[in-house]
């Protein structure tokens, strides 16, 4: 392992800031897989094989388990209106496909279900807001081999951030099928027809279990006037977001509660922010943000009452007024 994160090292030379990679590398939870972490007080029933075991028993007694899968794993494609101030014509109209919380490995067939679903979308450029994994520790490969599927119907530029379920050491390997991954980094995106403007296109680290989140340095090399938008897993830095000047916010992490009631109500969001913060578009001051529900599922691949979804986000302009 040490040889491989010497390559990491090298690979990532000069992308993060000063001890960055070794603190990340020490919040990554060392062999095993721990239900609770006493470092963050972070609660995983995901790695409790009886906990698991027996929700999926009771859903099966209840005869719910087979419509709960069936709905995990059929998409719905939401549609929304991104305003951004200041944005310039070239990117009016732009569309940029959302992607949250894949946890592919939750299944080995789930990367192909999805991949099959996301065919025949058209979309100008791709954003995936993190947890591509389902595990929080270990192998990481029948992650990657899950993307791969989804990677081959991926078309244009594909930018991505990584999840509290997401090791830094696949950057790499994710980068390899052709999703740069933003690591507390920006890049400028440019609109149809490469003219003048475009957007700057921030992400971030985790900022739920990870915290190494730095939203200042994503905006640091910002030219004066472009519109930010950030990527950022979680909800939760809402307030660091609108302070820094972000415009909009595109986030998942909750699943939008994945199990509800009937009538909407989620169980549990695993989000330390309001709640309507956790599913859908939301605003805090002049910050625009939107939490999606996510593509995939975790502790079961089971869905009730709160559907999988990609979101086909469209910017337009917002006027000072909004
Ligand atoms: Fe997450």
């Amino acid at each position: 392992m040490e040889h491989d994160d010497e390559a990491l090292r090298r690979y990532l030379d000069g992308r993060l800031g000063e001890g960055y990679l070794d603190t990340r590398l020490e919040r990554e939870l060392p062999g095993g897989e721990p239900v609770f972490d006493a470092a963050t007080w972070a609660f995983h029933p995901e790695n409790l094989p009886i906990a698991r075991a027996g929700l999926r028993m009771a859903l099966r007694v209840g005869g719910l388990y087979r419509r709960g899968q069936r709905n995990a794993r059929t998409l719905e494609v939401r549609h929304h209106d991104l305003a951004l101030p200041g944005l310039s014509d070239a990117m009016s109209g732009f569309r940029l496909l959302q992607i949250s919380d894949l946890h592919v490995d939750v299944d080995p067939d789930f990367g192909h279900v999805l991949a099959e679903q996301l065919r025949d979308l058209s979309w100008d450029a791709c954003v995936i807001t993190g947890d591509f994994r389902y595990r929080t520790n270990g192998d990481f490969t029948p992650a990657l081999r899950g993307f791969e599927h989804i990677s081959r119907v991926l078309h244009g530029p594909v930018y991505a951030i990584l999840g509290n379920h997401d090791s830094i050491r696949m950057v790499p390997s994710l980068e390899a099928l052709g999703a740069r991954v933003l690591v507390n980094e920006g890049i400028h995106l440019r609109g149809i027809g490469h003219g003048g403007g475009g957007v700057w296109l921030a992400g971030v680290d985790d900022p739920h279990f990870y915290r190494q989140h730095d939203i200042r340095r994503a905006l640091a090399d910002r030219p004066d006037g472009l519109p930010a938008l950030l990527l950022a897993h979680s909800p939760e830095p809402y307030r660091e977001a609108a302070s820094a000047g972000v415009d909009a916010m595109l986030c998942g992490h909750t699943h939008g509660g994945q199990i509800r009631l009937p009538g909407g109500v989620p169980l549990v969001t695993n989000a330390d922010c309001p709640r309507e913060f956790t599913s859908g578009a939301w605003r805090w001051q002049g910050l625009q943000g939107y939490t999606s529900v996510g593509a995939g599922s975790s502790v079961l691949d089971v869905r009730y009452n709160c559907p999988a979804e990609v979101v086909l986000h469209r910017l337009v302009p917002r006027s000072p007024v909004e």
